[in-house]
Order: structure tokens, then sequence, then C-alpha cells
């Protein structure tokens, strides 16, 4: 019987699903060509994640010397919260520390369900790279995972209320 979840390769027939996923995910989606490129590009490789066999998400990601970058990344609205987002990136972890490099992504300033996804699994901010999208004025953190890195504990609330006094 297949698991009901399994990570494996992302292929390019998979793209009318990740596309999918992509506009329900961003405010300004990457277009198929955008994925048609990267998927092409040798040192780029994307992950699925199916759930009884079915497309719930995705991430891709580039090989850049000592560097994985992760490019992308999203799962199904519908299916959020149930730990598909940690079971990939878990698994970028794990292949990216065997093979001895370090795991960065650039995440914008206003993505706050993001930061605290990555920092739930074990990411740190490392650098602000201001106006990181031309016009937006946005900033952007850039966040590493680094190996041996756990998931630091929240901050309690009362810790918070104190800290601004
Ligand atoms: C970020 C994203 C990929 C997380 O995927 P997910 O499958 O829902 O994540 P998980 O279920 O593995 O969550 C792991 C932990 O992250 C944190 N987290 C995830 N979503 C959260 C939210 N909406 N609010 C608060 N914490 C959240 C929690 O600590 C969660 O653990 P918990 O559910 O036990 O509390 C998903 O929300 C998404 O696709 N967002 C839109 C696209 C995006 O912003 N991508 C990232 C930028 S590249």
């Amino acid at each position: 019987m297949p698991s009901p979840l399994e990570i494996r390769w992302l292929r390019r027939r998979d793209l009318p699903g990740v596309l999918a996923i992509e506009r329900a995910s961003f405010a300004a989606p990457w277009s198929e060509a955008d994925f048609d490129a990267t998927l092409r590009r040798p040192y780029c490789f994307g992950l699925a994640a199916d759930r009884w066999q079915s497309l719930c998400g995705y991430l891709l990601g580039a090989l850049d010397g000592k560097y994985v970058h992760l490019l992308n990344l999203a799962v199904a609205p519908t299916h959020r919260r149930r730990g598909i987002g940690s079971r990939l990136v878990g698994e970028l972890i794990e292949r990216t520390h065997c093979s001895g490099r370090r795991l960065v992504v650039v995440l914008g300033e206003r993505n706050l369900t993001a930061q605290v996804f990555y920092r739930a699994q074990g990411f740190r901010a490392v650098g602000i790279l201001r106006d990181f999208w031309n016009g937006t004025r946005d900033d952007a953190y850039l966040l590493e995972h680094r190996p041996g890195e756990r998931a630091a504990p929240f901050l309690p609330a009362n810790r918070i209320v104190a800290y601004l006094r």
C-alpha cells in the first residue's frame, strides 16, 4: 500500500499541479516559464510531496558551491499545518548536510507565516537584504540552516511583554 505522504523528485509533468499551488500561495507567483527554466538548469532540482499519490507541495533548490539555495516552497492551502512543509524541508536539510553544504533561503520581511515556519525548522537569520525586490521597498532576510541546528523554543508571551516595558 502506498504511504500517505511521499517525498520524491519533482518531474516536468507535475507542473500543472505545481502552478495551481503556486498561484494559490503567492501574490506574485512564478510563471510556468520560470519553473521550466529553473528545472532545466543542471544545478537546480525540485522535490515533490504527494499525499495519497496527489501532489500537495513542492520545493525548488539550487546548488551553488558550498551552498544550497532553497528557491521556492509551497504547500497547497488545504494541506497546510499537517507537517508537509516540514517533511519537504527536513528532506532537503538532510541531503544538504550529507553533502557537506550549507542551506540558505531568502525570505520577504512580510511573510510572517514562513518566518515562523523556518524558525521551527531550525533556520536562523544571518543577514538583512535591503530593498531586495526592486520597486517594492521590501527588505528580505537571509536565513541559514547549519548542521546540528535545532529549532529554538519560542519566547513565551509574558517574556515579550516584560521586554517591551
Ligand atoms: C510556509 C509553508 C510552506 C508551511 O507549510 P506547512 O506544511 O503548513 O508547514 P508545517 O505543517 O510543516 O508547519 C511546521 C511548523 O511551522 C509553523 N507554522 C507553519 N504555518 C504556520 C502558521 N500559519 N502560523 C504559525 N505557525 C506556523 C508551526 O510551528 C508549525 O508547527 P505546528 O503546526 O506543530 O504548530 C506554507 O504555509 C505555505 O505554503 N505558505 C505559502 C508559500 C510560502 O510562503 N512559502 C515560503 C516562502 S518560499
